[in-house]
């Protein structure tokens, strides 16, 4: 990136470009082979500095390029207004619109008919399956990069119903590993430290969900000296939560004890109104999850006598019966809406996997069926390598004898 004026966004950008070793290789070799000349890419992810550098590098390869926010909350203004100035992207949202306009942006990026989609939480994918269907037929493919995205998408799979193949970059093994648990958990903390300026050490937490993202988060929450508890619906994750040394108590319960409580699901009404009535007087909620319905905000602010503003990102509510408690970033995404989103390291190998992804719909694209796809293994293998790389980290490989040990299956000698 060439320096231009010291523009905030500008800055951003840069430091997010320095801190992206993997988005570099791949950029390079785009830049030389342009995969994606006469493509038009729509994307709808959180925009900020390091989606910033995605969307950059995509074009680089040749393709054109719209991109809008995901999310009312999270948009970085600063880096919106670079990507337009000093980049010529085509970018729209802006942190906090209106319902109204997110929706305007949305659709705005489908009328340029793009080719390939890359949504972060699936409402273009919704889109372009209900109001916007006449555009399916120009999709060749897409990408997924979220639980709640994916989640949806299984669901229209098993229906049948996909109009274009979609390919599930959420599990990605270089994803899910990395980006849930290291990313989620550690921009998790960030926000709720910079909405509340509270101690961490010696608190009482609630962790709801034990999926990649709850345990990233409840580790860091241990690690920062809280004591946490997780709550869960699925046995398996739960016997896990309690080896690995957190109780697991139903929501009630441990609410009932707790300074914090952290939901990062993918489902819906995970904190309820009601639970919060009996929920230890000025919890703070924060939401991990991609969309603001995990904790119940819409009947707080039904039900609730008093809403006030603490603190930039801070509202408490004042409940029916006396209690009270403290929502961070009106129970949106909390690491991007009180922070500054996934530290960068981790989205360079998210995006490098969305950027290999892309190039793969456009080889492959004649032969996909309108299916939900798992990230081809290869694509995670060069990722996984790529990033060893950046790090001057080598591996052993298997001698003749160790390859043919691995491929027999007599007994051992
Ligand atoms: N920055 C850009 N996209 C992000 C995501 N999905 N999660 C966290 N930080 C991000």
């Amino acid at each position: 990136m060439e320096k231009k004026e010291q523009k905030p966004g500008f800055l951003k950008l840069k430091w997010a470009e320095d801190h992206m070793p993997l988005m570099g290789v791949i950029r390079n070799r785009f830049k030389t082979e342009r995969p994606f000349a006469d493509f038009k890419i729509g994307m709808a992810l959180h925009v900020e500095a390091k989606t910033g550098i995605l969307a950059l590098l995509l074009r680089e390869g040749g393709a054109d390029v719209y991109l809008t926010s995901c999310n009312p909350l999270t948009s970085d203004d600063e880096v919106i207004t670079s990507l337009r100035e000093d980049f010529s992207l085509n970018v729209y949202g802006k942190r906090g619109e209106s319902r109204e306009d997110y929706y305007k942006n949305l659709d705005h990026v489908l009328g340029f008919s793009p080719d390939i989609i890359i949504d972060d939480g699936g409402d273009l994918t919704r889109l372009l399956h209900t109001e916007k269907s006449n555009l399916s037929e120009n999709i060749i493919g897409g990408n997924e990069e979220t639980t709640t995205g994916v989640n949806r998408l299984r669901v229209m799979d098993k229906k049948g119903i996909l109009r274009f193949p979609m390919f599930n970059v959420n599990d990605a093994i270089m994803k899910h590993f990395f980006d849930n648990r290291y990313g989620t958990g550690q921009s998790t903390l960030e926000g709720i430290m910079v909405a509340t300026n509270l101690l961490l050490s010696g608190k009482e937490a609630t962790v709801c969900g034990y999926g990649y993202c709850g345990k990233g988060i409840a580790s860091r929450l241990r690690g920062l000296g809280a004591h946490v508890s997780v709550t869960e619906i699925d046995p398996m994750k739960a016997v896990e939560a309690v080896m690995d040394g957190f109780p697991v108590r139903p929501i009630r319960e441990s609410l009932n004890k707790s300074d914090f409580a952290v939901t990062a699901t993918g489902m819906k009404s995970v904190i309820r109104y009601d639970d919060l009535l009996t929920a230890k007087p000025g919890i703070v909620l924060a939401n991990a999850g991609h969309f603001n319905n995990e904790i119940e905000v819409d009947r707080l602010d039904k039900l609730s006598i008093k809403k006030e503003p603490m603190r930039k990102n801070v509202t408490r509510y004042f409940l029916g019966n006396g209690n009270h408690v403290d929502v961070l970033s009106e129970g949106r995404l909390v690491n991007l809406a009180s922070g500054q989103g996934h530290p960068v390291e981790i989205m360079d190998m998210s995006f490098a996997i969305q950027a290999l992804v892309a190039e793969y719909i456009v080889k492959n694209h004649s032969s996909l069926e309108n299916k939900l796809y798992p990230v081809p293994v290869e694509i995670d293998n060069s990722v996984a390598m790529l990033k060893l790389q950046s790090l001057g980290i080598s591996l052993d490989k298997l001698d003749e004898e160790q390859l043919d040990y691995a491929n027999s299956w007599e007994e051992g000698t």
